[in-house]
């Protein structure tokens, strides 16, 4: 099985799996906060349309972790930063 950093935590993908999919696989179904309200975002439409499941792939920020397959050795940050 091959992996991806998460906040500089290893985590377990299965190819073919979207960095969404591997986060939701390993429990985690939020990973950034609304401006307002801060409420918790994660996957809602899986299809690239509602951009709730934004994070930074490699240092891109506004990936849709929805739409972009993980690959061994990517590195990604939740968006703990949305209320600047
Ligand atoms: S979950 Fe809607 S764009 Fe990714």
């Amino acid at each position: 099985m091959s992996e991806i950093t998460v906040d500089g935590e290893p985590l377990p993908f299965v190819e073919g799996q979207t960095v969404a999919a591997a986060l939701v696989a390993a429990g985690r179904v939020a990973w950034r906060s609304t401006r307002v309200g801060h409420r918790p975002r994660g996957v809602l439409c899986g299809i690239g349309v509602c951009f709730d499941c934004l994070l930074t792939i490699d240092g891109t920020g506004g990936q849709r972790a929805c739409l972009v397959p993980a690959r061994p050795g990517m590195t990604v940050t939740t968006r703990e930063d949305d209320d600047e």
